[in-house]
């Protein structure tokens, strides 16, 4: 969570503003409560890979305030991908972010991924939350054009990111990061205000975690009427709204998945501006991983190492190296059209960390980025490498939409409690005591939950460990950029013998990251007969022997 790498998970990110199309239902609930399925292509093209699978789409609507059904009605674009043998039962599944589509997610990872784990005898059912995608209500927007956000921004860390040399912690650089204290704050409160005159602030306080664990509750009274045991399988942020479920329906809780898990307390009862520090607690190790297996490689493996005598802190150095060069640059005002700033160069590398099967790919983008900067240094930019820049070039982005920010900050605690200068603070410590490399990054809604101008209607804050129907099943990687293991086992702990806790050897955020057949079989038979482990030890489940992140490297 707390990032944008999810969005490789989720494959593409939810695009802008979704047209009004005429299946969209009326939203009286008390009409007709059923959902009429067509191909997804009717939602979007981009999902016509669905067709041939038979996965159908539609709406189910549902009342905005779970406790007040006279506020009116939203309308939940849901994706069903049947079973493909004699059907079980369903299983729902809550795709990450916050923010992304489950639409989207299930299209992605549904015939292969889970389909894989979880067998053919399951219809699979995902939605897009409350403020996503294509549901109504929909993206929240500020802003009316791409231009009025940029002129707004402009030349703000909203716009460039945190642009840094080396790590954040002299105090020269401190000094400079605090200095843009109250800048910030100004334009967080006038954004906030702005978002509370849009014409989505209306719907702002139906968004959130614990709307959406009733809306999965609700989907499956319809789909399954008469059964009691709700199966799912919650994804990084997804894993967020599964807890809240298993804890606010202990009595509904089937077989349950929570996979790269948040911490549950940070987020439902701390300011959100705590939780970077745990996002990144193991993003540092993820990138020592990175480099270890790129150094391993040789210079035939990966194109950051020049020597086979290289080791893991040359590649990492030469990696710090560029992103301080980059950032030379752009001090001194040099054109860095076509290639990234040495703060979208961080938060790319950030990014990718989530995803290891990208990492030796990524590494052949590193090094084609350090000859752009060279070539640029050496004002001889007409031998740009690879420009690792291309989708900036789309003229027609959309403004941006506010789903991350809506339900993060409507789940959050109260906005008295929080200040930007917290969020500043975050920034610094995460910096000199979590992630030298990642700590200096600028994430939104780390920082403007203060000046956010709603908070959701109902928000879960425990208990966390109530006494579930079946045992649920906790999935932590070893190494995850973004949801660290001690997540996994904190939600494990609070469960104590109402859950089993399995650890991914291996990098990377949430179990399909990297490939583990001994997950998988886990999985397979937890979902056939509801066997797990018992004790509270986690269970260590290796990497397979054949995923390679680069060639001649044992590093998985
Ligand atoms: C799709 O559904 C039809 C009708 O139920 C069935 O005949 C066909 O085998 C299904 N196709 C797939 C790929 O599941
Ligand atoms: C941003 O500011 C610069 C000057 O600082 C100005 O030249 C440019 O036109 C501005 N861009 C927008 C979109 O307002
Ligand atoms: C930050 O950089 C300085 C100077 O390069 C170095 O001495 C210090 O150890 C670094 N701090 C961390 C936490 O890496
Ligand atoms: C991997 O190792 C083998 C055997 O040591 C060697 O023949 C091969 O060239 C290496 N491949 C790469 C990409 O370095
Ligand atoms: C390259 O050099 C020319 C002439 O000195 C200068 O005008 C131009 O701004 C330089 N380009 C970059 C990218 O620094
Ligand atoms: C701050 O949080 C406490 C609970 O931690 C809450 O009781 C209080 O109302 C909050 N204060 C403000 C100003 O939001």
């Amino acid at each position: 969570m707390l990032c944008k790498s999810a969005a490789l998970l989720a494959g593409v990110l939810i695009s802008g503003v979704s047209a009004l199309d005429g299946r969209r239902r009326s939203s009286v609930i008390e009409d007709d409560h059923g959902i009429d399925w067509f191909p997804c292509s009717g939602l979007d093209a981009k999902y016509s890979h669905g067709d041939e699978l038979n996965i159908s789409c539609g709406y189910y609507d549902v009342p905005l305030d779970w406790a007040d059904h006279s506020v009116g009605a939203a309308s939940l674009a849901v994706v069903i991908y049947p079973a493909t043998k004699k059907r079980r039962g369903t299983m729902y599944i809550n795709a990450g972010g916050p923010g992304y589509s489950g639409i989207e997610f299930l299209l992605q990872y549904g015939p292969n991924h889970i389909r894989k784990a979880i067998g053919e005898h399951y219809d699979f059912v995902a939605w897009d939350p409350r403020g996503v995608g294509h549901t109504t209500p929909g993206p929240p927007s500020c802003f009316h054009t791409a231009e009025d956000w940029e002129a707004y921004f402009n030349g703000t860390l909203e716009e460039t990111g945190l642009d840094i040399k080396g790590n954040l912690t002299d105090d020269d650089q401190l000094y400079k990061f605090y200095s843009h204290v109250p800048e910030m704050e100004r334009k967080y409160r006038g954004l906030g205000k702005r978002c509370a005159e849009a014409e989505s602030s209306k719907t702002l306080a139906y968004l959130g975690s614990a709307a959406a664990a009733r809306d999965m509750v609700a989907l499956a009274d319809y789909l399954d009427p008469g059964i009691q045991e709700l199966n799912s399988w919650g994804f990084s942020y997804g894993s967020m709204v599964g807890f809240i479920f298993v804890n606010m329906f202990p009595d509904r809780v089937g077989h349950v998945v929570l996979d790269g898990c948040m911490h549950p307390l940070l987020y439902a009862t701390r300011p959100i501006t705590e939780y970077y520090l745990n996002s990144l607690e193991s993003s540092e190790e993820t990138f020592g991983g990175f480099a270890t297996g790129c150094a391993m490689a040789g210079k035939n493996g990966c194109k950051l190492v020049q020597s086979d005598s290289d080791t893991a802190a040359d590649v990492a150095l030469r990696i710090r190296g560029m992103l301080d060069l980059a950032h030379d640059l752009f001090e001194f005002g040099a054109d860095l059209t076509g290639t990234y700033t040495s703060a979208q160069a961080r938060e790319h590398l950030y990014n990718v960390m989530a995803t290891p099967l990208l990492w030796s790919q990524l590494a052949e983008e590193m090094h084609a980025y350090g000859k752009d900067l060279t070539a640029i240094a050496a004002n001889t930019t007409c031998s740009r490498a690879l420009s690792m820049k291309q989708s900036d070039a789309d003229s027609d982005i959309g403004p941006p939409t506010y789903e991350y920010v809506a339900i993060l900050c409507g789940d959050s605690v109260d906005a008295g409690n929080m200040s930007m200068r917290g969020g500043f603070e975050a920034i610094a410590r995460a910096s000199k005591y979590v992630s030298p490399l990642f700590g200096p990054q600028w994430h939104i809604g780390v920082h403007m939950c203060f000046a956010w101008p709603a908070r959701a209607v109902e928000r879960y804050t425990g208990p966390w460990d109530s006494k579930l129907k079946n045992r649920i099943l906790i999935i932590g990687n070893s190494v995850d950029p973004e949801t660290p293991f001690g997540n996994a086992k904190l939600m494990a702990d609070l469960l104590g013998h109402n859950a089993a806790l399995v650890r991914q050897d291996g990098f990377g955020h949430v179990s399909v990251a990297e490939r583990s057949s001994c997950i998988t079989n886990i999985i397979s038979r937890y979902f056939e007969d509801g066997t797990l482990a018992e004790g509270s030890d986690a269970t260590t489940c290796p990497i397979d022997d054949d995923v390679v992140l680069f060639p001649n490297s044992t590093v998985a």
